[in-house]
């Protein structure tokens, strides 16, 4: 892979939302956690190829709200490097714990967070159907349960 350079986002133009839309279908609960935490922006060549958004949520405790990658920049080892800046971006934050949430029915991302050393926490269950107006299918799965991951820093 070419060089990917990660920082922080300049500004939230449609090409960035297209990105952090693929994670979340919801553009207000997007808008809301943009403005709560830092958007970091990954690029390869000059070309947007991945973004997350990490929150402070408790003392001492980061969160990644959101991770995507450009559908056809996938599956090429930039989420794992996102990932992994998260974590050293939360430790630099203070925070002594980083956790991610996502959908019982995500299947690849439940392996990519435990493959960068996550566990698994909690259940929240029928959180997407609670926040969320359409029903999400993913992998012949009904999104219903927000399956909750955590790691020591
Ligand atoms: N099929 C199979 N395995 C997959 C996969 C897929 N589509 N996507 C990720 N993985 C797993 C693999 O196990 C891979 O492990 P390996 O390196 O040992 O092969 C690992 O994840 C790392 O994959 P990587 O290439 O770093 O991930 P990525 O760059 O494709 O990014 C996402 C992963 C989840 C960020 C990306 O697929 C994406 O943007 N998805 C849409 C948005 C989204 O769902 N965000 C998360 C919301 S909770």
């Amino acid at each position: 892979m070419q060089h990917l350079t990660i920082q922080k986002a300049i500004n939230h133009d449609q090409a960035l939302y297209e990105l952090l839309l693929l994670a979340d279908p919801s553009k207000e609960i997007v808008d809301e956690y943009i403005a709560r935490g830092e958007c970091y922006t990954a690029y390869i060549s000059g070309e947007l190829a991945g973004v997350y958004v990490i929150i402070t949520t408790r003392p001492q405790t980061a969160e990644i709200v959101n991770i995507a990658v450009k559908q056809t920049m996938q599956k090429q080892g930039i989420g794992k490097l996102l990932i992994r800046d998260a974590i050293e971006k939360a430790k630099h934050m203070g925070a002594k714990v980083i956790e991610i949430g996502t959908g019982n029915s995500s299947i690849h991302q439940l392996s990519l967070y435990q493959k960068c050393g996550f566990r698994l926490q909690a259940i929240d269950h029928d959180f997407f159907i609670r926040h969320y107006d359409e029903e999400i299918f993913e992998n012949g799965i009904q999104c219903r349960d927000m399956v909750r991951l955590y790691l020591d820093l």
